[in-house]
């Protein structure tokens, strides 16, 4: 009963950024679960490496090289996998990029190459992949990664905050938009979990320290999201819609180590 709850048995889920961090385990977790898992990123040579660890535990994963940012190419790449691989059933929006700077010093390119990744990709894709959704009346999931800045002021990550707290407001409006198809739209908001984004600062003594200071004394592991993508992306969320989870150990709001790297 337990495991057909959140069995997702030949279920697709596509998942943005799979080539590292949060998107690779999040990947390899849904294949776990029985999952065809589609790996989307720039970087080929690491979807590669996803696909083969997938298909080394007996999983099934393609992987599609994307840009999230090329709108042509989104549409192809979408029509192209439900075409040879099968109907999207999950979406998880996950790829993101973080800029460090002042807010009176942002280029108007570090300020677009946020947003645009952060916000305006992902509401393109959750439109893709939501019109063919709506189209099938066979409902779906989306998850959009979102941040603990959506929620709270990170000192140098102006564009950033801006960015996870728009896509929050986009997830409460479009699981109200899409209820009515059966489609259910959550975001997670991690705390601060060890990946390329982080592992510079988190490895320093001085980011030690501060891990030192929070309740946990923990920075979090990719494989700490496996609990909420699995919630997420399978029917044991038939009734979550529009939710917003955090998963951060109580971790502080209100500071971001990065903050030290900057002018
Ligand atoms: N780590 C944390 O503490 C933390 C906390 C809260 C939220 N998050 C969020 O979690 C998500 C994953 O971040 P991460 O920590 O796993 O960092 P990461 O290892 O740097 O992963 C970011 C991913 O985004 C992809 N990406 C960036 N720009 C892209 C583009 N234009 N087109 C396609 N893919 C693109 C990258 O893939 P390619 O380079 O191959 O394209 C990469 O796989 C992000 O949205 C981030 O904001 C992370």
């Amino acid at each position: 009963m337990t495991d057909d709850l959140f069995s997702l048995s030949g279920r697709v889920c596509m998942i943005t950024g799979a080539s590292s961090g949060l998107g690779r385990r999040i990947a390899i977790c849904l294949a776990e679960a029985g999952a065809v898992v589609v790996l989307t990123g720039r970087r080929q040579a690491l979807l590669k490496e996803v696909e083969k660890a997938i298909a080394d535990i007996g999983g099934q994963a393609h992987s599609y090289t994307l840009d999230v940012n090329n709108r042509t190419a989104v549409q192809q790449i979408i029509d192209t996998i439900e075409e040879q691989v099968g109907p999207i059933w999950c979406l998880v929006n996950n790829s993101g990029v973080v800029v460090m700077n002042r807010p009176e010093n942002f280029s108007e390119e570090q300020y677009d190459d946020v947003l645009d990744t952060n916000l305006k990709a992902p509401f393109h894709l959750c439109q893709v992949v939501g019109r063919k959704m709506i189209a099938r009346h066979d409902g779906g999931r989306i998850i959009n990664m979102a941040s603990i800045g959506a929620q709270t002021e990170l000192e140098g990550g102006i564009t950033y905050c801006m960015s996870k707290a728009a896509l929050v407001t986009m997830t409460k409006c479009l699981a109200v938009e899409w209820a009515r198809y059966g489609i259910h739209v959550n975001a997670i908001s991690p705390g601060y979990i060890e990946t390329e984004m982080t592992s510079q600062y988190y490895g320093s003594e001085q980011g030690q320290k501060t891990i030192a200071g929070w309740p946990g004394k923990r920075i979090g592991k990719p494989k700490d999201l496996d609990g909420i993508i699995l919630l997420l992306a399978s029917s044991a969320s038939e009734f979550m819609n529009g939710s917003i989870v955090s998963v951060d150990d109580a971790q502080p709001l209100g500071f971001f180590g990065n903050s030290r790297q900057i002018s």
